[in-house]
């Protein structure tokens, strides 16, 4: 069966900044000579002092190091705000669209944002935020979110934003972690009607954070919450006491940005920490020519600022660029389905970016939601944060898209910055389902278990095989971690963790994670972090974790539970184990199934047999593989016949 192809539109070639032959052109200049390429384009910010080294890095455990634009100074602050203010001060940085479509909207200009960004900045200083010092952020997405983001790069403290939907217990691991003293935070948020009690969340984190010294609340909806003196202020007031004047702090090049914990195959989460110069080049290069992006035209991302996809395409990419940014508060079927399409036809969206997992669910409610509205203002689509589905990628198109705009399946990671396999809207042909060609600088090759490097149209392991500017520096506090997560599979390579096709056209197909990490509506989630909630809960002995197919989310949670000897498992207790670990980690991470199971399968030497639980959670049981190493092969006949009844 051939694939679909659907050739750039011919509006698209002839307009954009790159058509086909000039990607190939850039391409291979960035890739032949790195060094001149990022020279060129690391102008495309302002410096203070200007760069005069470019790429420093090695992937080799003798000389390991990440350094890009290295001799470099910059404030990041400064590139979002201070350099727009004299050409397009009064143009709208900030469209923000609240939960509730009867809630005014808010308009911030670029002059609006760099005064309230300074006002913050004074704040933080006044509580004694210094250079290089965390803080960490906990609030919904409201403007100020942003605010709090630009503040923090404005004089040098590293921001660490917790995603509003993480328990007080992950909230708590993450100041702890980063030894953080500072929260913001807001009274609740407000997501598709429901609060969200935040406050009470920090303060039930907090009871494990003595260090914490102060907690800034913005007022969101007005709910009684507790206050307390000495350690909480009040956002606008504290604000208002402010002068509107704070100069950026000269910041290196490699002076860390940002720390964003995220899941991997095993242990807590990991601080990926991002660093200055290289991050400004790439997610301000990344969001001009992904989306081709030109001043004034009015761009959406739907992410929240709790993911990458938030740092890097809700705040730093566009606002460097001078764009107008939607910030979305809600969800996409809250009033009802149509929201989404609803805010792009209020607003004039051109450009939109959003999840797979979220089309999914429009797509099950049917095309009247979407055709009901006009979507004429809208010229072209982004995917991101997990495969699409050639059924959604297709109905988003057609139905959306009304076959109109192109679809830019962008593929990265936390880990890179920015996105790294993706078409460019006017030189990519377009495949559905794949993330099609790598992005300027990006050199992905596939490689089997043993490392060898595989050619032509084949499937394997990705890795990326040299550096780019907006690649992680570390990971907070654990370079060794670092290292050895990354760089240690496979030696003098970059292992992304996913598995890959490369087609004869060599377009990449990301398969999905190869490791112990599941997708579950685009978060990126460790099956070891929901075990060990799992077996914190007093009735469990065991517990393993594995990912399921799931219509909606793309993956979900399907859990294997060992319980005391003395525990008879029952319906409530499985009720309760849900709740257990939505408690631990947070509503995201909720299971979608609980198999009690007398025993785990194991090797002799006592290691859980994933192999065979990945199958039984895929539903594909009728080729086990070898189970002849297996303990007890009968536990695994138990495991069969007591599957629970999928819908
Ligand atoms: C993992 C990274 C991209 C920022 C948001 C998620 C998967 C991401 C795609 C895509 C197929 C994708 C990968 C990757 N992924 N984008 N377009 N096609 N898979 O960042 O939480 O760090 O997760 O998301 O498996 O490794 P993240």
């Amino acid at each position: 069966m051939g694939e679909a192809v659907y050739p750039v539109p011919e509006n698209w070639a002839a307009n954009a900044l790159v058509d086909e032959a000039r990607y190939f052109e850039m391409y291979r200049q960035s890739i032949e000579d790195p060094d001149a390429f990022w020279a060129e384009h690391g102008k495309r910010i302002d410096w203070i002092k200007p760069f005069t080294k470019v790429k420093n890095t090695s992937y080799h455990e003798a000389d390991f190091g990440i350094r890009w634009f290295e001799d470099g100074s910059l404030n990041l602050s400064a590139n979002c705000l201070d350099r727009h203010l004299a050409t397009r001060g009064d143009d709208i940085a900030i469209l923000w669209e609240p939960d509730s479509p009867t809630e005014p909207e808010r308009r911030i200009t670029y002059r609006q944002l760099h005064e309230q960004v300074c006002r913050f900045a004074n704040l933080l200083k006044s509580r004694g935020v210094k250079k290089g010092e965390r803080v960490t952020i906990y609030l919904p997405m409201v403007p100020e979110a942003a605010v709090a983001m630009l503040a923090c790069a404005r004089i040098g403290a590293i921001h660490s934003i917790v995603f509003a939907g993480f328990s007080p217990d992950a909230l708590a691991g993450r100041i702890i972690d980063c030894d953080s003293r500072i929260v913001l935070t807001a009274d609740e948020g407000l997501r598709g009607g429901k609060k969200v009690p935040l406050k009470a969340n920090v303060d039930e984190a907090l009871k494990q954070c003595p260090d914490v010294d102060t907690v800034v609340l913005l007022r969101r909806t007005g709910a009684d919450v507790a206050f307390v003196e000495g350690r909480d202020i009040e956002w606008a007031s504290a604000v208002a006491r402010q002068s509107a004047d704070c100069a950026p702090e000269e910041m290196s090049a490699e002076d860390p940005l940002f720390i964003l914990y995220t899941s991997g195959s095993t242990g807590k989460p990991k601080g990926v920490l991002h660093t200055t110069g290289g991050y400004a080049v790439w997610a301000s290069m990344t969001h001009e020519y992904v989306f081709d992006y030109r001043p004034g035209q009015i761009y959406w991302c739907a992410a929240d600022i709790g993911w990458v996809t938030g740092h890097s395409y809700v705040v730093y990419g566009p606002l460097m660029n001078g764009a107008t940014t939607v910030m979305f508060e809600g969800v996409p079927n809250f009033p009802d389905p149509s929201r989404f399409w609803q805010v792009v036809d209020k607003f004039g969206v051109e450009i939109f970016y959003g999840a797979p997992t979220a089309l999914r669910a429009l797509m099950r409610e049917g095309d009247e939601w979407v055709k009901k509205t006009s979507r004429q203002s809208l010229r072209l689509l982004g995917s991101v944060g997990e495969p699409i589905n050639p059924e959604a990628w297709e109905w988003y198109h057609k139905v959306v898209g009304d076959a109109r705009c192109p679809i830019v399946d962008t593929w990265w990671q936390t880990e890179t910055g920015g996105a790294m396999i993706t078409p460019l809207p006017g030189a990519t042909p377009l495949k559905p389902g794949s993330a099609s060609r790598p992005f300027f600088g990006v050199k992905p090759a596939l490689v089997d278990n043993d490392g060898n490097f595989l050619d032509g149209a084949t499937d394997g392991c990705l890795v990326v095989t040299d550096s780019w500017p907006g690649q992680m520096r570390t990971v907070w506090g654990d370079h060794e971690r670092f290292f050895q997560t990354y760089f240690s599979t496979f030696k003098g390579l970059y292992f992304t963790g996913d598995g890959c096709r490369r087609d004869e056209d060599g377009y990449y197909w990301i398969t999905g994670r190869i490791d112990d990490v599941i997708n579950v509506s685009g978060h990126r989630m460790g099956t070891a972090e929901i075990e060990s909630a799992l077996v914190a809960h007093p009735k469990v002995a065991e517990a393993a974790v594995v990912g399921m197919p799931h219509d909606i989310k793309g993956q979900g949670i399907y859990a294997f539970v060992t319980c005391n000897a003395e525990i008879e498992p029952d319906e409530a207790l499985r009720k309760e184990l849900v709740a257990w670990v939505r408690h631990e980690i947070g509503p995201i991470a909720t299971p979608d199934v609980i198999q009690f199971a007398p025993g785990l399968p194991k090797t002799r030497s006592g290691k859980i047999m994933r192999r065979i639980l990945r199958k039984i959670g895929e539903n594909d049981v009728s080729n086990l593989g070898d189970t002849s190493t297996l303990a007890d092969p009968s536990v695994v006949d138990n495991l069969l016949a007591n599957r629970p009844q999928l819908a």
